[in-house]
Formats: C-alpha cells, structure tokens, sequence
C-alpha cells in the first residue's frame, strides 16, 4: 500500500467577515497517496482551489492541519512556509502564472535553488519546448505558456504537483497535450493533485474526491481509468 504524504484533517477556511463571511472548507479531510494521479472534482466555488492553495501554503486554514511529507505546515512560520512553497510543492494554475518582463528560460529558473541552467534545459526539453527558451511568454502559445509552467514547477525538489484547473484555459488540443505531459510525469513518479470542475478529465485519476459546497462529498477508487489519449471533454 502507498504511503500517504498529503494529509488534511478537519480543515476550515472562510473569507470575508459578517455579512459577507463564506465558508470555503468545512471541516475538509481528505488524503493523498504517494505516486497517485488524484482528480478533485466539483462544481464553481465548491472550494476546490481553495482546498489546493491550502495544500500549496498559500494561505492559512481557520482550523486544522495539513501534513505533507510528515510535517504540519500549518505551525510552520512564514519564512518556513516560503521555504516549503519553493522546495516541497510544484503549483501549475489555470492562468499559467508566468513573468512576461522574462524569458521562457529564466521563468523556469526564477526561484532560488532553481538556478542550474542545464537542468532548466532539460525541463525545457522534456515538456517540447527546445528552441523557445529566449522567447517570452507572449510569443507562445496557451499550451506551450502551460508547459512552461510546468517546467517551472518540476524544477525542484519536490515530487508532488499540485494543478489548478491546468487546462481551463486552453483549447481542447492543448489542453489534451497538457493532459498527456501530465500523464507522462505521473508515470516517472511524481503524484498528481489536479483540479477540475470536467467530470471526464476525472477519468484520468487513480481516484477522485468529489466538492460540493465547501465539503468532500465523496471519495472513490476510479474502477474505469482512461489514458490522456482516451479522454474527451
Ligand atoms: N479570496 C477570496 N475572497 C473571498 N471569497 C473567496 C476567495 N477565494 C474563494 N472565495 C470563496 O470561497 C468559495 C470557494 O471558492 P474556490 O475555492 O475558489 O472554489 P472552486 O475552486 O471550487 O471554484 C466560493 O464561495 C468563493 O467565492
Ligand atoms: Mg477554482
């Protein structure tokens, strides 16, 4: 049996105040398994970026804890927290999050620690995007802009990729090409939290934990696995 690395337990997170306070996690547990592909679906505002930010360090929880990798990161203090942020976690978004005052190459390079050239390359590489590292983001296109994001969040030394809704932005092409890297890097190792509101991009998961209004509403074994190839949205 797989380990678990991500664990949260009871996890609470409300914006805004009186009138204007929502609950955006209820009392949220849910885990995630070393080397899985885990999909978690559900409808706008269900908080599923919500849940993904939180695993990701971006924000504090009201309540409750999230271990990753053995420790809470919640009693981790700020500087622990950007520390975790760099080296722990590799976040992919919808919007792709990339600087456009710099080149493809120094996007995948940006982070301290991050700074070995040749391996940003290779990043480069493995994601198809030799020949376009002196391009800036504005010269790509949605999917290769995604995959340089992606070659961002590979480079470090962190297995877990955390994705936002990664292809929310594309065109089904892209969002396809986007969805077989993703496959591809599940099978070297890494584990796969993706979000997504696409009941049939859930089928790429090894398993899938439902939102609905704040909550986990159901968590299965997906019996009936597709390939990236298979999947149609
Ligand atoms: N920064 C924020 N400020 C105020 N409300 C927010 C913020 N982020 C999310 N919410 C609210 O929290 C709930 C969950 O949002 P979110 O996690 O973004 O859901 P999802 O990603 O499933 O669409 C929604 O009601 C949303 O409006
Ligand atoms: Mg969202």
């Amino acid at each position: 049996m797989a380990e678990v690395i991500i664990e949260v337990k009871n996890a609470v997170k409300t914006y805004g105040e009186g009138e204007a306070l929502t609950y955006a996690l209820r009392k949220v547990s849910m885990e995630v398994y070393e080397h899985e592909f885990l999909v978690i679906l559900g409808g706008s505002g269900s908080g599923k970026s919500t849940l993904l930010n939180m695993i990701g360090g971006m924000d504090r929880l009201n309540e409750g804890e999230i271990f990753v990798n053995g420790q809470d990161i919640t009693k981790f203090n700020n500087s622990q927290l950007t520390l975790y942020r760099r080296n722990d976690v590799g976040f992919v978004y919808q919007f792709f999050n990339l600087l456009n005052e710099v080149t493809v190459l120094q996007n995948v390079m940006l982070a301290p620690g991050s700074r070995d050239k040749k391996k940003a390359m290779k990043l480069l590489r493995s994601v198809q995007l030799n020949g376009k590292e002196n391009k800036f983001p504005r010269q790509l296109s949605g999917g290769q802009q995604q995959r340089v994001a992606i070659a961002r969040a590979l480079n470090k030394p962190s297995n877990i990729l955390l994705c936002d809704e990664p292809t929310g932005a594309l065109d089904d092409a892209s969002g396809k090409a986007v969805l077989k890297l993703l496959e591809e890097l599940h099978g070297q190792g890494k584990t796969i939290v993706l979000v997504t509101h696409t009941k049939e991009i859930a089928q790429m998961a090894d398993r899938i934990i439902t939102m609905k209004n704040a909550r986990v509403v159901s968590t299965v074994v997906n019996e009936h696995k597709v390939s990236a190839e298979e999947v149609e949205w």
